[in-house]
């Protein structure tokens, strides 16, 4: 018995926020983000708008998509590193306004490579038996820890959500074929949100330093995030005797067009056969991949039989990949 994707949803807020309206708020320029990371516009949340709100409409989807009732779901996993609160978990809120009320719910902050992290977890607990229908989502308002005043930083990141429905499969040949995570705690300083947590709780002072915002190494992260995406997709494939030619369409982490050209390149994997649209949502931390994934699907790109690999990088520092028979 294998575990296998039975649907998936997304949801962006509408709220465009292009590079000109960047233009008006640092020092930048359409033509320098454009150029230096391919994202042209992203999304922002409306004034009350939270992760759960995005989570559960993308929840919603991806249960139609899969025709399983919410009082079905056994598991409901959060990936995101933008909840409501602290405390309780995203997913817990989520779980009541699903009216799933025999799952349990918890999140996992893996960053950027949480979808797959939370996939990863999904996947244990169908292959053991445990549950039947684990429903993952990724949920990000990246807007709430964008500094602003920070060019280096606020034209990277959107807000957005995806999500899938885990169920078990019999077939011999489809499902989830196997994931990798990793973790290098030791580059923990290059990409992080100092402040709100038990380090630096909120305070006044913890607020005139700005320690509630991303900080990032934009490129020292970038060279990494080169050579691990490329390590990540070639141990994807290695237990399989995959090659690049049997890859459908590679759906990676939308941090910027230039690292995934780049790893396109190492792999000799046609940019065809890459799923992009960090155009038009930016980099959107753990939603990023089943943004795209649903995007590919709903579009009749990702078919039953096409193999998918899924490949991401992010704060932690952490980095995973997936393989799919879809
Ligand atoms: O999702 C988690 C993983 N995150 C990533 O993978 C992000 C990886 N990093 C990147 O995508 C790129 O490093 C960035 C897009 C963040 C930056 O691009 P870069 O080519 O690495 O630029 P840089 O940081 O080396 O900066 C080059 C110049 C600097 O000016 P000086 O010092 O050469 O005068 C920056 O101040 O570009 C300047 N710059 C900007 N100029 C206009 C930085 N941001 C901007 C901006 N507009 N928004």
């Amino acid at each position: 018995m294998r575990s296998h994707i039975l649907g998936t949803g997304s949801y962006v807020p509408k709220q465009v926020l292009t590079n000109a309206d960047l233009e008006q708020l640092v020092d930048t320029s359409d033509s320098w983000i454009v150029e230096r990371t391919g994202i042209r516009e992203r999304r922002k949340v409306a004034p009350g708008e939270a992760c759960s709100d995005l989570g559960i409409r993308a929840a919603q989807q991806a249960l139609a998509a899969a025709n399983i009732q919410s009082a079905d779901v056994d598991l409901i996993i959060v990936a995101t590193c933008t909840g409501d609160s602290p405390l309780p978990s995203t997913a817990s809120l989520i779980q009541y306004r699903l009216g799933a009320s025999r799952a349990a719910a918890f999140d996992i902050s893996a960053a950027c490579c949480g979808f797959v992290y939370a996939l990863s977890a999904a996947d244990a607990f169908i292959r053991s038996g445990q549950y039947r229908h684990v429903l993952v989502i990724a949920s990000e308002v990246m807007s709430s820890v964008t500094d602003w005043t920070d060019r280096n930083t606020c034209v990277l990141f959107g807000d957005g959500a995806g999500a899938v429905v885990v169920g078990r499969t019999e077939e011999e040949d489809r499902g989830l074929l196997s994931v990798h995570l990793h973790a290098d705690g030791r580059l923990s300083d290059l990409i992080c949100v100092p402040g709100g947590g038990s380090s630096f709780p909120a305070s006044e002072s913890m607020l005139a330093e700005r320690l509630q915002y991303v900080k990032m190494r934009g490129n020292e992260t970038f060279k990494i995030a080169v050579k691990t995406m490329e390590e990540a997709v070639r141990e994807a494939l290695a237990p399989h005797n995959l090659t690049m030619d049997d890859i459908d369409y590679l759906v990676p982490h939308q941090a910027n067009i230039r690292i995934l050209k780049a790893v396109g390149q190492r792999l000799g994997l046609s940019m065809e056969k890459v799923v992009l649209n960090l155009d038009r949502f930016g980099n959107t931390s753990a939603a990023s991949i089943p943004l795209a994934l649903d995007e590919a699907v709903r579009a009749g790109q990702i078919r039953p039989g096409s193999l998918i690999v899924l490949a991401a990088f992010g704060a932690g520092l952490t980095w995973a990949s997936g393989v799919v028979r879809w």
